[in-house]
């Protein structure tokens, strides 16, 4: 009787893995406080894309670890740069057989860690890395991403985005907005994935933890600005957000199951605190049921072989 009442479902097909990839690593690289997620190598990174996709993941989400770094992250655009190179390989591996996704940030690339260039007084320029965003994507679907997930929080960057891959005939190439993204202590092992040079916060372009509101009101651009589909980050400190999202957004929404969440379940998991199975499939089904049509989460494998 309860499986005939239940009501929310959680299928593989709904479950997003992020993936990182590092420039050079001759061997996947543990990351410390992400027991279980590895810095990629090209090599290791296609077996695992191939493995998730066969457990029936509905998309890869690709970040790039690169090896040197400056000042406007050149080697985000660059074709030869490491997420650019790594689309080519997963496309080549995976055709589509999945959605395979792009982060379009350049925080990864940067010599300061910021998500995008800064002016002469060391602040981020808004409009001067909505340039690079538009550059970046343009490389990143003709690298064979299906969809990009700019994650800077840029004012105008999905329309800029829009605009750049129209115009270079990649119409077909989608755009999954990072639309409410809050600036929280919960990003702390992702700086860790992505050997993150940031020194100060991301308070002047991500969201204060406090305001529901904008969160709507960013939904709302980005949807005018072309968004395919909008998402909500982190998610559990924000299944408020969640809900809120999903009751107006005329398009799906996504939410970001993020790093340090990955990281509060895996410590006490690993301390015999919680039951490593039960608990994920409840942090999973929590954000469904708040009102996500699809999870990004770092157990999106594992959890996909569950529930199979
Ligand atoms: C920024 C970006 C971040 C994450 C995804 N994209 C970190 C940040 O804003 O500092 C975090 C993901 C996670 O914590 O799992 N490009």
């Amino acid at each position: 009787m309860r499986r005939l009442v239940s009501e929310t479902t959680l299928r593989p097909r709904q479950l997003i893995l992020p993936m990182f990839v590092a420039e050079g690593a001759a061997q996947p690289r543990p990351i410390s406080s992400m027991p279980g997620v590895v810095q990629h190598t090209r090599e290791s990174l296609r077996k695992a894309a191939v493995d998730a996709v066969r457990a029936g993941v509905g998309g890869l989400m690709i970040f790039g670890v690169p090896q040197t770094r400056d000042a406007t992250g050149s080697g985000a655009t660059d074709e030869h740069g490491i997420l650019n190179v790594a689309l080519r390989d997963l496309r080549a591996e995976l055709g589509d057989d999945t959605v395979l996704m792009a982060d379009t940030c350049l925080d990864e690339f940067t010599d300061h860690g910021h998500c995008g260039v800064l002016d002469a007084d060391g602040r981020v320029d808004n409009d001067a890395t909505l340039r690079v965003y538009a550059e970046m994507g343009v490389a990143q679907a003709e690298a064979g991403a299906h969809m990009l997930g700019p994650s800077g929080m840029m004012d105008g960057q999905v329309g800029a985005i829009r605009e750049a891959l129209d115009d270079a005939g990649h119409q077909d190439t989608a755009i999954l907005a990072y639309s409410a993204k809050y600036a929280s202590a919960f990003y702390g092992p992702f700086r860790e994935a992505v050997d993150s040079q940031l020194k100060g916060d991301r308070k002047t372009y991500q969201q204060d933890p406090g305001n529901a509101r904008e969160a709507l009101r960013e939904i709302e651009l980005d949807v005018a600005e072309g968004a395919d589909a909008v998402m909500i980050k982190p998610a559990l400190a924000y299944l408020d957000i969640l809900r809120a999202a999903a009751e107006v957004s005329p398009v799906p929404v996504a939410a970001y199951n993020i790093s340090g969440e990955y990281a509060m379940v895996e410590a006490a998991a690993a301390n015999g605190w919680l039951d490593r199975e039960r608990t994920i499939l409840e942090v999973l089904t929590s954000i469904r049921r708040a009102g996500a049509d699809m999870i990004l989460t770092y157990w999106a494998a594992e959890a996909a072989a569950w529930l199979d």
